[in-house]
């Protein structure tokens, strides 16, 4: 996997990552209405910056995915009350990628999209799913 691609488009957003996260959100329930009201009407801000933190330590991926695992086992739990499918996850990561491609202009590419897409089926999801099976 290319990690350092995944790092350099993350950071290529700069200080426009936040906004990013909240246009990925606009996006989300824009295609896919029936998961608005999993959110609150507001979306925190917490929320928000966790989602950003999150990133940066994806996008700080080492092949040594132990670095992120434990984040990663947390934030699967905090997931558990929604049942989330793998189609779930896979509306996430198609939205996700999409908007970044569009925001990152000649920055993008497609080893680009495949190291981050790689990211989302080789070690994000499993380690969320790893911890949404704990208790
Ligand atoms: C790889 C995919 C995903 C990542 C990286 C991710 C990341 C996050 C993070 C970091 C949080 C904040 C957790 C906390 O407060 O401790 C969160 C909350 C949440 N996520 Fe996800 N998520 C993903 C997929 C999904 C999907 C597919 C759904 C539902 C369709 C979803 C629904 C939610 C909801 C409802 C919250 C709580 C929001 C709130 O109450 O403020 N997530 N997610």
């Amino acid at each position: 996997m290319k990690t350092e691609l995944i790092a350099e488009t993350w950071d290529a957003l700069g200080s426009a990552q936040r906004e990013f996260v909240e246009a990925f959100y606009r996006r989300f329930f824009e295609r896919y209405p029936d998961y608005r009201p999993l959110f609150p009407l507001e979306l925190n801000p917490r929320h928000l910056e966790k989602m950003v933190q999150t990133m940066a330590l994806v996008a700080n991926l080492s092949d040594d995915r132990s670095s992120i695992a434990p984040h990663m086992h947390k934030v699967g739990q905090a997931h558990k009350a929604y049942g989330l499918t793998a189609r779930d996850f896979d509306n996430f990561k198609r939205t996700f990628l999409e908007l970044l491609g569009e925001r990152l202009g000649r920055k993008w590419s497609a080893e680009a999209e495949k190291a981050w897409n790689d990211a989302f089926d080789a070690v994000l999801v499993p380690l969320m799913r790893e911890g949404l099976g704990r208790q």
